[in-house]
Protein backbone atom coordinates (compact mmCIF):
# COMPACT_ATOMS: atom_id res chain seq x y z
CA UNK A 1 0.00 0.00 0.00
CA UNK A 2 1.44 3.08 -0.73
CA UNK A 3 0.24 5.82 1.16
CA UNK A 4 1.78 9.43 0.37
CA UNK A 5 1.34 12.68 2.32
CA UNK A 6 1.18 16.00 0.55
CA UNK A 7 1.70 18.78 2.85
CA UNK A 8 1.18 22.91 3.24
CA UNK A 9 -0.17 25.38 4.68
CA UNK A 10 -2.50 25.65 1.80
CA UNK A 11 -3.93 29.10 2.52
CA UNK A 12 -5.65 28.76 0.56
CA UNK A 13 -5.40 25.78 -2.06
CA UNK A 14 -4.95 27.10 -5.63
CA UNK A 15 -4.50 25.67 -8.65
CA UNK A 16 -1.63 24.45 -8.85
CA UNK A 17 -1.95 22.72 -5.54
CA UNK A 18 -5.19 20.67 -7.50
CA UNK A 19 -2.72 20.00 -10.20
CA UNK A 20 0.12 18.94 -7.78
CA UNK A 21 -1.99 16.96 -5.97
CA UNK A 22 -4.78 15.07 -8.84
CA UNK A 23 -1.11 13.56 -10.19
CA UNK A 24 -0.19 12.79 -6.99
CA UNK A 25 -2.93 10.94 -6.59
CA UNK A 26 -2.61 9.09 -9.42
CA UNK A 27 0.96 7.46 -8.58
CA UNK A 28 -0.18 6.19 -5.06
CA UNK A 29 -3.05 3.95 -3.31
CA UNK A 30 -3.80 6.87 -0.54
CA UNK A 31 -3.19 10.62 -0.48
CA UNK A 32 -3.37 12.40 2.94
CA UNK A 33 -3.29 15.98 2.46
CA UNK A 34 -1.91 17.50 5.78
CA UNK A 35 -2.64 21.16 6.70
CA UNK A 36 0.44 21.81 8.55
CA UNK A 37 1.39 25.33 10.50
CA UNK A 38 4.40 27.36 9.12
CA UNK A 39 5.70 29.74 11.05
CA UNK A 40 7.33 31.92 8.28
CA UNK A 41 3.45 32.75 6.87
CA UNK A 42 0.88 34.78 8.14
CA UNK A 43 -2.83 32.99 7.86
CA UNK A 44 -5.95 34.39 6.21
CA UNK A 45 -7.79 31.27 6.78
CA UNK A 46 -8.14 29.23 10.07
CA UNK A 47 -6.68 25.76 9.62
CA UNK A 48 -10.15 24.55 9.96
CA UNK A 49 -11.70 26.34 7.28
CA UNK A 50 -8.41 25.63 5.08
CA UNK A 51 -9.50 21.67 6.04
CA UNK A 52 -13.32 22.23 5.19
CA UNK A 53 -12.54 23.66 1.51
CA UNK A 54 -9.94 20.98 0.67
CA UNK A 55 -12.20 18.57 1.00
CA UNK A 56 -14.81 20.18 -0.71
CA UNK A 57 -12.64 20.58 -4.44
CA UNK A 58 -10.84 17.15 -3.54
CA UNK A 59 -12.84 15.17 -1.48
CA UNK A 60 -14.36 12.96 -4.44
CA UNK A 61 -10.90 11.91 -5.14
CA UNK A 62 -11.07 7.80 -4.10
CA UNK A 63 -8.75 7.41 -1.29
CA UNK A 64 -7.97 10.97 -0.24
CA UNK A 65 -7.98 12.34 3.10
CA UNK A 66 -7.39 15.42 4.59
CA UNK A 67 -6.09 16.18 7.72
CA UNK A 68 -4.71 18.87 10.07
CA UNK A 69 -2.14 19.23 12.93
CA UNK A 70 0.07 21.68 14.73
CA UNK A 71 3.04 18.83 14.90
CA UNK A 72 6.31 18.54 12.81
CA UNK A 73 5.56 17.05 9.49
CA UNK A 74 8.06 13.63 9.98
CA UNK A 75 5.97 13.33 13.39
CA UNK A 76 2.81 13.96 11.42
CA UNK A 77 3.70 11.14 8.37
CA UNK A 78 5.37 8.68 11.23
CA UNK A 79 1.02 9.04 12.88
CA UNK A 80 -0.32 7.88 9.46
CA UNK A 81 2.28 5.77 8.52
CA UNK A 82 3.45 7.73 5.27
CA UNK A 83 6.08 6.44 3.47
CA UNK A 84 6.50 8.87 0.99
CA UNK A 85 6.34 13.13 1.56
CA UNK A 86 5.37 14.78 -2.18
CA UNK A 87 6.35 18.59 -2.48
CA UNK A 88 5.97 20.57 -5.70
CA UNK A 89 8.43 23.14 -7.34
CA UNK A 90 7.09 25.45 -9.64
CA UNK A 91 10.60 27.43 -10.58
CA UNK A 92 14.22 26.68 -9.50
CA UNK A 93 13.74 29.63 -6.80
CA UNK A 94 11.58 26.99 -4.32
CA UNK A 95 14.54 24.26 -4.81
CA UNK A 96 16.96 25.86 -2.20
CA UNK A 97 14.17 25.76 0.43
CA UNK A 98 12.21 22.18 -0.50
CA UNK A 99 15.84 20.69 -1.12
CA UNK A 100 16.93 22.01 2.68
CA UNK A 101 13.29 21.14 4.06
CA UNK A 102 13.71 17.60 2.29
CA UNK A 103 17.00 17.00 3.69
CA UNK A 104 16.10 18.05 7.27
CA UNK A 105 13.15 15.78 6.89
CA UNK A 106 14.96 13.04 5.62
CA UNK A 107 17.91 13.09 8.32
CA UNK A 108 14.58 13.38 11.23
CA UNK A 109 13.40 10.75 9.76
CA UNK A 110 15.36 8.39 7.69
CA UNK A 111 13.05 5.99 6.02
CA UNK A 112 11.00 9.01 4.82
CA UNK A 113 11.12 9.31 1.35
CA UNK A 114 10.64 12.88 -0.33
CA UNK A 115 9.46 13.15 -4.05
CA UNK A 116 9.75 16.43 -5.53
CA UNK A 117 7.58 16.91 -8.22
CA UNK A 118 7.55 19.87 -10.46
CA UNK A 119 4.22 21.66 -11.32
CA UNK A 120 2.57 22.14 -14.48
CA UNK A 121 3.82 25.26 -16.08
CA UNK A 122 0.51 27.31 -16.36
CA UNK A 123 0.40 27.09 -12.58
CA UNK A 124 4.08 27.72 -11.67
CA UNK A 125 3.82 31.73 -11.07
CA UNK A 126 0.66 31.20 -8.70
CA UNK A 127 1.35 31.55 -4.79
CA UNK A 128 -1.33 31.29 -1.48
CA UNK A 129 0.89 34.22 0.02
CA UNK A 130 0.18 36.57 -3.61
CA UNK A 131 -3.36 35.33 -3.77
CA UNK A 132 -3.99 36.66 -0.13
CA UNK A 133 -2.38 39.53 -0.58
CA UNK A 134 -4.78 40.44 -3.72
CA UNK A 135 -7.95 39.14 -2.45
CA UNK A 136 -7.28 41.52 0.64
CA UNK A 137 -6.65 44.21 -1.59
CA UNK A 138 -10.03 43.48 -3.55
CA UNK A 139 -8.26 41.57 -6.60
CA UNK A 140 -9.49 39.28 -8.77
CA UNK A 141 -8.16 35.49 -7.87
CA UNK A 142 -10.14 33.56 -10.02
CA UNK A 143 -7.34 32.41 -12.07
CA UNK A 144 -5.67 31.41 -9.24
CA UNK A 145 -8.07 29.02 -7.10
CA UNK A 146 -10.96 26.84 -7.45
CA UNK A 147 -14.39 28.80 -7.95
CA UNK A 148 -15.07 27.14 -4.54
CA UNK A 149 -12.15 28.62 -2.82
CA UNK A 150 -12.72 31.93 -4.66
CA UNK A 151 -16.15 32.28 -3.13
CA UNK A 152 -15.14 30.71 0.09
CA UNK A 153 -12.09 33.60 0.57
CA UNK A 154 -14.59 36.58 -0.65
CA UNK A 155 -17.22 35.79 1.67
CA UNK A 156 -14.43 35.99 4.45
CA UNK A 157 -13.09 38.61 3.72
CA UNK A 158 -16.68 40.32 3.21
CA UNK A 159 -17.79 39.52 6.61
CA UNK A 160 -13.92 40.98 8.03
CA UNK A 161 -14.71 44.10 6.45
CA UNK A 162 -18.33 44.12 8.02
CA UNK A 163 -16.58 43.56 11.33
CA UNK A 164 -14.35 46.53 10.90
CA UNK A 165 -16.68 49.06 10.08
CA UNK A 166 -19.16 48.01 12.55
O1 LIG B 1 2.66 25.44 1.77
P1 LIG B 1 3.92 25.74 2.54
O2 LIG B 1 3.71 26.92 3.46
O3 LIG B 1 5.11 25.93 1.65
O4 LIG B 1 4.21 24.44 3.44
C1 LIG B 1 5.29 24.41 4.35
C2 LIG B 1 5.04 23.32 5.41
C3 LIG B 1 3.74 23.61 6.15
C4 LIG B 1 4.97 21.96 4.74
C5 LIG B 1 6.25 23.36 6.40
O5 LIG B 1 6.34 24.63 7.00
C6 LIG B 1 6.12 22.28 7.47
O6 LIG B 1 6.51 21.15 7.23
N1 LIG B 1 5.55 22.64 8.64
C7 LIG B 1 5.35 21.72 9.73
C8 LIG B 1 6.42 21.93 10.80
C9 LIG B 1 7.73 21.26 10.40
O7 LIG B 1 7.79 20.07 10.19
N2 LIG B 1 8.78 22.08 10.30
C10 LIG B 1 10.10 21.62 9.91
C11 LIG B 1 10.30 21.79 8.42
S1 LIG B 1 11.84 21.15 7.88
Amino acid sequence: MRRWIFPGSFDPLTLGHVDLLSRAHRLCDELIVAVLHNPRKQGLLLPAQRIALIEEVCGDLPGLRVIGSDRLLVQVAQDVEAQCVVRGLRTSGDSALEIQMAQLNRTLSPGLEVLLMTTAPQYAFISSSFVREIAEKGGDISAFVPPRIEAAINKILAGKQEEETL
